[in-house]
C-alpha cells in the first residue's frame, strides 16, 4: 500500500493476511519500520520500561506519550500510527478519557489510541468513538493492573476467566473497536478469542492463533539484557551497541579519533 494505511484499512485486513506491528517512541525507529514496511507502530506506554526505565508502566504520563508519539509522527510514517493511553488518563470520566484522547490526536496527531480494559472500560471506548477517534483495546495481561494481578502473570488460565475474556473481547468490539492487543494468554484461548471476533487481534506472548503480532522494539533488536521467553530476537544490538562504544572509547583515548577528515573545519 503506497497511501497512509487507516484504521479501516487495518480493521478489513482480518482473514486476508497477518498483520505485523512494532512499538516505537522516536522519530528515527520509526522511519526505519516504516521503511521496512511495518502495518501499525505503537507509541506503547512499555516507554516507561524501556525508554525512561520505571519498573511498571503506571508512572508514565500523559505528557510523555503526547511528546514521544509526535516524535513518531514527525517521520511521516505510511504505517498507522496508535498511542497508548497512559494509567489513569481514561478511568475517571468519559468526558475526561475524550480530553486526554483529543490531546494525542491534535498535539501528536496520531490516527488512534489503545486502552486497556474490558467490560468496565466501555462508556470511555464509546465516547471517544462517538467522537470518532479510533479505539484499539487491551486484554489479558495488561500491565497497567500489575497492582491488582500480583504481578506479571498469564491470565485467562481457567474456563471462567477465558469467558469473561470472550465477553470482554465482544463487548469491545460492539462499543467500536477496530481492533484488540491480547497480551499473556494461553494460546488455544487466543486462538479461541480471535475467531470470536471480527475485528483484527494482535498478539504478544498469545501464541501464533492471533491475526497478527506485535512485539516491544528493543526486544526485537536485542538490547536489553534479558528479554521475556516469547520474544524472538532478531539482531543483537546490545553486542553491536557495545562493541562501537568501546571500540569509540579507545580511539579518543588513543588519539585517533578525530582524524584529519573528521572535522567541521576546512
Ligand atoms: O505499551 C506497549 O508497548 C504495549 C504492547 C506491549 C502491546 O502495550
Amino acid at each position: 500500500m503506497t497511501r497512509r494505511m487507516t484504521a479501516p484499512d487495518f480493521r478489513l485486513a482480518k482473514g486476508k493476511r497477518r498483520l505485523a506491528c512494532l512499538t516505537a517512541y522516536d522519530v528515527l525507529t520509526a522511519g526505519i519500520l516504516d521503511e521496512a514496511g511495518i502495518d501499525l507502530i505503537l507509541v506503547g506506554d512499555s516507554m516507561g520500561n524501556v525508554i525512561l526505565g520505571y519498573e511498571t508502566t503506571l508512572k508514565v504520563t500523559l505528557g510523555d506519550v503526547v511528546s514521544h508519539a509526535a516524535a513518531v509522527m514527525r517521520a511521516r510514517p505510511r504505517a498507522l500510527v496508535i498511542a497508548d493511553m497512559p494509567y489513569l488518563t481514561f478511568h475517571i470520566r468519559p468526558e475526561e478519557t475524550l480530553r486526554n484522547a483529543g490531546r494525542l490526536i491534535q498535539e501528536a496527531g496520531v490516527d488512534g489510541v489503545k486502552l486497556e480494559g474490558g467490560r468496565e472500560r466501555l462508556d470511555h471506548v464509546r465516547a471517544l468513538v462517538q467522537a470518532e477517534i479510533p479505539v484499539m483495546g487491551h486484554l489479558g495481561l495488561t500491565p497497567q493492573s500489575v497492582l491488582k494481578f500480583g504481578g506479571f502473570r498469564v491470565q485467562g488460565r481457567s474456563e471462567d476467566a477465558a469467558e469473561g475474556l470472550i465477553a470482554d473481547a465482544r463487548a469491545l468490539e460492539e462499543a467500536g473497536c477496530f481492533s484488540l492487543v491480547l497480551e499473556g494468554l494461553p494460546g488455544p484461548l487466543a486462538e479461541r478469542l480471535t475467531g470470536a471476533v471480527g475485528i483484527p487481534t494482535i498478539g504478544i506472548g498469545a501464541g501464533a492463533g492471533c491475526d497478527g503480532q506485535i512485539l516491544v522494539i528493543s526486544d526485537l533488536l536485542g538490547i536489553p539484557a534479558s528479554v521475556p521467553k516469547f520474544v524472538r530476537r532478531y539482531a543483537d544490538l546490545r553486542g553491536v551497541i557495545g562493541d562501537a562504544a568501546r571500540r569509540y572509547i579507545e580511539d579518543v583515548q588513543a588519539g585517533r579519533f578525530p582524524g584529519t577528515e573528521e572535522t567541521y573545519s576546512e
